[in-house]
C-alpha cells in the first residue's frame, strides 16, 4: 500500500459536521491507537522518522500543516488543512511535519500500540533498510 489521500465520510447538516472513521472500513487497518498533536504555536518542525511497520491515518481537524512524506523514491508535500480528508502513510515511509498554524490540531489513527522499537530515526539507516527489503 502507498501513502494516500482519502475521502472520509462527512456527515453535514445545519447543527454541523460529524466525520466517522472505522477500522477496516474507510481505512484499511484496525485501529489499536488514537493520538493527536497540537499545541504547535512555535511551529517547530517533528516526526523525521519512519516506521517499520506500523500504518497511520492523518488527518488535519484544525488549522493546518505540510507533511512531507519519502518512500525512498519520491517525495511528496501535502497541505494538511481538511478534516473531511485523511492522509494514509504507510510503513517504511519517512515522515515530517511542517509549518503548522497556531491552531493546528492533527489526529493520527495508528494500528498497533506505541513501540520504540519500531522507529527509524536516522536517515541513512532508513535508507539502508530500505534496500535490504
Ligand atoms: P515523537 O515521536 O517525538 O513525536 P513525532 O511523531 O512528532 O516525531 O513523540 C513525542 C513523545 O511522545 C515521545 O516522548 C514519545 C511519546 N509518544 C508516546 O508515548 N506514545 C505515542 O503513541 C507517541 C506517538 C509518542
Amino acid at each position: 500500500m502507498e501513502s494516500k489521500l482519502i475521502d472520509l465520510p462527512v456527515f453535514k447538516d445545519h447543527r454541523g459536521s460529524l466525520v466517522a472513521i472505522e477500522g477496516q472500513r474507510n481505512i484499511p487497518f484496525e485501529i489499536k491507537r488514537i493520538y493527536y498533536i497540537l499545541g504547535t504555536e512555535n511551529n517547530e518542525p517533528r516526526g523525521f522518522h519512519a516506521h517499520k511497520n506500523l500504518q497511520q491515518l492523518m488527518v488535519c481537524l484544525k488549522g493546518s500543516c505540510v507533511l512531507t512524506l519519502d518512500n525512498g523514491k519520491s517525495k511528496s508535500k501535502v497541505l494538511l488543512n481538511n478534516p473531511g480528508q485523511g492522509i494514509i502513510v504507510d510503513k517504511m515511509v519517512w515522515r515530517e511535519m511542517s509549518e503548522f498554524t497556531k491552531d493546528c490540531i492533527i489526529l493520527v489513527l495508528a494500528n498497533d500500540y506505541y513501540k520504540e522499537d519500531d522507529y527509524i530515526r536516522n536517515y541513512q539507516d532508513f535508507k539502508y533498510l530500505l534496500k535490504m527489503n
